[in-house]
Order: structure tokens, then sequence, then C-alpha cells
């Protein structure tokens, strides 16, 4: 199969779809990769690393989406991108299609076969390739809540692991799934008091078994949320309620009771926020002030961090990727679950909450597959 990876062209993206040992893996089995040159830069990839490894290094994205049977991206097409989409093409990246209409239409109209990493369950039925994601900004929150906490950022002036003779900082994480744990490492490492606070009981024994104490558990209700946040210096949110608008669970009267210069950081900003208070912001303008209290809502975190992302990312999708390269019947049979990432094929809406969404029909790919 003939491979292609553009350089991403959306604002502040600075990850990869492949890094060159992907690259030399899909070469060795032997299948064409094509690179836009400067793909890799954002992440620290330089173009000679990608013709080592056994890639063709072409000048423009056209080329590359021209000469191409599957192209193997991090976001979204953007609307430039559109017309350089090849009729009956694989397209292997984040779709996120259900608030774009804009979008499906283009990817339906060239009848591409749109297979989104975020829709691709594995058999536990976590989703695998939003994982690592959420591992990035987890770990990352922590970071960003120690930067704003000191003075010269704005921050009440803690150090987030105290001294010998000072008490350290209290970080409360509000959800305990993938970002929360994450993040309950990094603070448990860096010396803070650590509260992680979930709905579900099941999720805190396991929570309590992986720190064995260091860090503590509480049932997430108003009463004992409204008594945590008071107590903090650093909020992190990492709630997830799949499919849904994330919960407002710190409302804007429990921000008053908050210390003046401690942090928020909402991590769940992607999916509205937890706080009453979020608004999304960027890294170019990442944080603003409500009630002396300093929020950072970020929607792309790991966008700060390509380098490790970008490995992080394709640790997770390169499987796929070897997969489809030898034709995506093939890597249906090895594993069927990838069907569930097939959101568009060849001009049918495949996936039924983006057809609902977006009010079109909906044809269950299996129907498709049967015919084809
Ligand atoms: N901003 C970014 O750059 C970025 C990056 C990655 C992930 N995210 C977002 O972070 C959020 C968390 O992702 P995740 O992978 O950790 O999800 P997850 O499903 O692994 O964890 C979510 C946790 O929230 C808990 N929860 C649900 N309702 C709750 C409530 N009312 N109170 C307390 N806990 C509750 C669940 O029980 C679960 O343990 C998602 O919105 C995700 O999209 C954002």
């Amino acid at each position: 199969m003939i491979i292609g990876l553009p350089r991403e062209v959306k604002n502040n993206e600075y990850r990869v779809g492949l890094v060159p040992a992907g690259v030399h893996s899909l070469a060795l089995d032997g299948h064409q990769v094509l690179v836009q040159k400067g793909a890799g830069d954002g992440s620290g990839f330089t173009d000679v690393e990608y013709e080592n490894a056994g890639a063709v290094l072409l000048s423009s994205a056209k080329e590359v989406f021209d000469r191409s049977d599957m192209i193997v991206k991090v976001k979204e097409p953007v609307e430039e991108e559109y017309d350089r989409l090849k009729e009956r093409q694989i397209l292997f990246t984040y779709l996120h299609l259900a608030p774009a209409p804009q979008l499906t239409r283009a990817l339906l109209s060239k009848k591409i076969i749109g297979i989104a990493y975020e829709t691709i369950p594995d058999r536990r039925g976590t989703l695998p390739l939003l994982t690592p994601m959420s591992e990035v900004a987890g770990r990352m929150s922590i970071h960003v809540g120690a930067f704003y906490l000191q003075k010269t950022n704005g921050g009440r002036g803690n150090l987030l692991g105290g001294v010998p003779g000072v008490q350290p900082s209290t970080v409360v994480i509000i959800g305990g799934g993938i970002v929360g744990t994450n993040a309950a490492k990094v603070a448990c490492g860096m010396g803070a008091r650590v509260i992680i606070m979930d709905i579900d009981p099941e999720r805190m024994r396991q929570l309590d078994d992986i720190f064995y104490g260091r860090a503590e558990t509480r049932m997430s209700h108003p009463y004992n949320i409204a008594e945590m946040v008071s107590q903090a210096d650093v909020v992190i949110g990492a709630v997830l309620i799949p499919g849904a608008e994330a919960p407002k669970l710190v409302t804007r009267r429990m921000l008053s009771t908050m210390k003046r210069g401690s942090v928020i950081v909402d991590v769940a900003v992607d999916q509205g926020g937890c706080f009453e208070t979020t608004r999304p912001t960027t890294h170019s303008d990442p944080v603003f002030e409500v009630d002396g209290v300093v929020h950072y809502c970020v929607a792309n975190m790991p966008g700060a961090v390509p380098r490790t992302s970008t490995l992080a990312l394709t640790n997770a999708t390169f499987p796929y990727v070897s997969r489809l390269a030898r034709g995506l019947s093939a890597a249906l049979k090895k594993d069927p679950l990838i069907s569930e990432g097939i959101n568009v094929y060849e001009g049918e809406v495949t996936c039924k909450p983006v057809a609902e969404a977006q009010g079109l029909p909906y044809r269950p790919v299996a129907e498709l597959l049967a015919k084809a």
C-alpha cells in the first residue's frame, strides 16, 4: 500500500501521525511511505530521519494526498485540506465528526473511508487511541498547577510539595479515570497532599489499591466537593460522562470559598468543563482569573508537549496503521473492532452518533462491506 503522511496544518498543531520508527516498520513490510517535507519538524523528527527510515520525501501536501491509498494524520482535515483528499482514500486520524457538518459533507462527497481514532474500542470497551492523550494531559495538569501557584505567575506563592517543616499544597482531583490517576501520580511524586474524588466506588477501590494510602479518595457529591475545594490549592477537573457534556460540579458559589491565588486546571474543558466558571482558553493565552482563582482551561493540552504526545499517540495508533496497510478487509478480519472506527464509508455515514447529530441517514458498515 502507498501510505501518505502530510504535515499538520491546524493552528498550533505540532504532532505528526507517524514517527520514523513506524515508517521503518512499514517499509520493512513492503509498503511505500510518502512523507511531506517538514512533517515531523514540530515533534523534533527531521526529514533525514524519515528518509533514512525508508520514506520518500515530497515537497507538497497535494502530491502526498494525490499519490496515497491511505493518509495517516493526527487532526481532522481543515478546510484547505478538503480538496486534497482523493476519492475513496482511507483517512486514519482523529475526526470528531459529530459537531462538524462541513467536514462530514466533504468526506461524503469524496467517498472517503474515514476511520476515526476516537471511536475505535478495545476488547475491554475502553478507547485505546484516546487514552495516551489523557495520560499526557493528566500528568501535565500538575506541572501547570504548580507553575501557576507561583506568586510570579499569579498564584498564592506555594511550592506544591512544601519543604520539611512547611505543609505541602493540597491538590483535589475531581474524576479518578485516566486523567485523574495520572495527575495523582505526578502530584504524589511532587510531594503534594492529594485527594481524588469520583462517583464510582469500584474505581475508588482500585485507586486505593494503586496509591496505598498516599492519595486519599472521597465520594464526589456537592457536599464533599464544596468542602474539598475550599481547602484546595489546586483543583483538577477530570470527569467524563462518555458522550455527554461534563457536569458543572464546582459552582460559582463554591468558587467564592476558594483561597485567593489557588489554581483550577479544567482538563475536562473539551467536554464543556466541570467548573461553572470554565471557558476554553488557548496555549497562547492560557489563563484567566475569577474571584482571585487562576483558571487554566486549554482544550488541547498535549499540543504543548508534541514530542511526548506524538510518541505516545503513535505507540497506540501504529499497530492499527500496520494492520490497515494490509488492506481494510484483512485489517477487519484481524481486528473486527476497527469497524467501529469507520465513521464514513464511500459516501455513507456509518457511525450512528454522527448520523444522529447531523440528521443524516445511517448505514451499518457491515451492510456496506458485505456488498463490497
Ligand atoms: N484538555 C485536554 O487537552 C484533554 C486531553 C485529554 C483528555 N481530556 C478530557 O479529560 C476528561 C477526562 O478524561 P479521562 O480519559 O480521564 O476519562 P475517564 O473516563 O478515564 O475518567 C473519567 C472519570 O470521571 C468519573 N466521574 C464521572 N462523573 C463524575 C462526577 N460527577 N464526579 C466525579 N467523578 C466523576 C468517572 O467515574 C471516571 O472515573 C475528558 O473530558 C477528556 O476528553 C482533555
